[in-house]
């Protein structure tokens, strides 16, 4: 276990504001959790920071999980379970199983952070979420001091949510996750940049293809500070989008199982205007404006103003709230609303 006292943010979130985090604590193992003095408050968990922002200096002890082994188990009929634990980068996992010819996650290519912060947000992308593939959570309870598997469906998986954002939220910290995988081809090739590849492509092929439309539209963070996309993209009624579509012909929509509609938080944000847009060093990235950027001295109220112009400006010609993805705390360690 390593404490360290006095950090410099930019080190811990990939927004990189200029501010403190009081003590960083990193543990390898579970024994090391055990030693966590949670009796008065709960520390906060961090992965990589790649979704997290620092408002304020941080007063809450902030735990990183960096036990990073792989154990896995082939089963008869060509699937793979792969135990992971916590502190494993997940595009370097993603690359690992790829380079063996497993499929599952090559769809989830180059998303920054690390393999336990994946359950917590259903990370998601071209077509692919994190729940399509878990098999399990193994996630540690502060308060009894104890280990428990969480099955897919107790995770409450939805859209970039689940249940370690509302009642496990806080209560404990995600050590390792189980992934299906198989060797069996199992191509998803629906969604728009990969619905030219052919239906025989290789699994290295998907991989490769997400890496050159993420790269070609993303902002890498270490070359130019960001959290990837800063909003989610709202969920609307069917009702509200044909009101919407009648007055906005253009508006893009994805139907839901359930009738509802997905609107691209892009789309209604480019619209206003605010592709390349910056509010003093903090702004909208140019290629997709739904990632927010920060070009170096970028401080907490540059974003939040920016948020609030994004919010009103969306709201007021769509009444749409947009709500960050992005996890934006206060100084201690709540969450900033
Ligand atoms: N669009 C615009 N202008 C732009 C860019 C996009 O109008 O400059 C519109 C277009 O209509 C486009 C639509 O927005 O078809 C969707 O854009 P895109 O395919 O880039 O995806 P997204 O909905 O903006 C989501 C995820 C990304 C994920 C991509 C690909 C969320 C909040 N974001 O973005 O995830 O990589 O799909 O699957 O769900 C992240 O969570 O950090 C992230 C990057």
């Amino acid at each position: 276990m390593h404490i360290l006292h006095d950090q410099p943010a930019e080190l811990y979130s990939t927004f990189r504001l200029k501010t403190r985090l009081a003590t960083v604590i990193e543990v390898g193992c579970l024994a090391d959790l055990e030693q966590i003095d949670s009796s008065s408050s709960a520390p906060l968990v961090l992965g990589e920071g790649s979704n997290t922002v620092f408002l304020q200096a941080q007063t809450r002890s902030i735990v990183r999980y960096t036990g990073a082994n792989i154990t896995e188990t082939w089963l008869d009929d060509g699937h793979c379970l792969l135990h992971v634990e916590a502190g494993h980068n997940w595009h370097q996992l993603v690359t690992a199983t790829v380079k063996r010819q497993l499929w599952g996650i090559e769809n989830l290519a180059l998303i920054p952070g690390s393999v336990g912060a994946a359950p917590v947000q259903n990370i998601g992308a071209y077509g692919v979420e994190l729940a399509d593939v878990c098999a399990y959570v193994d996630y540690y309870h502060w308060q009894t001091k104890s280990l428990q598997r969480l099955t897919t469906s107790d995770c409450n998986f939805g859209y970039r949510d689940s249940v370690f954002k509302h009642q496990l939220a806080g209560k404990g910290i995600i050590v390792a996750v189980g992934l299906n995988l198989t060797i069996l081809a199992r191509p998803v090739l629906s969604y728009q940049g990969l619905d030219k590849l052919p239906a025989t492509s290789a699994v290295c092929d998907i991989y490769q293809q997400v890496i050159a439309t993420r790269s070609s539209k993303l902002p890498d963070y270490r070359q130019l500070a960001n959290c990837g996309s800063f909003f989610k993209n709202p969920v609307i009624s069917g009702a509200d989008y044909q009101r919407l579509q009648q007055r906005y012909p253009a508006i893009p929509g994805f139907k839901q199982h359930n009738s509802q509609v997905k609107v691209p938080a892009a789309w209604l944000i480019d619209q206003q205007g605010f592709k390349g847009y910056r509010h003093n060093d903090i702004g909208c990235y140019e290629k997709q404006p739904l990632v927010l950027v920060n070009y170096g001295n970028g401080c907490a109220e540059d974003l939040l103003t920016l948020i609030g112009q994004i919010q009103s400006k969306v709201c007021q010609a769509y009444q749409i709230t947009l709500e960050p993805e992005v996890r934006l705390l206060n100084s201690d360690g709540q969450q900033y609303v």
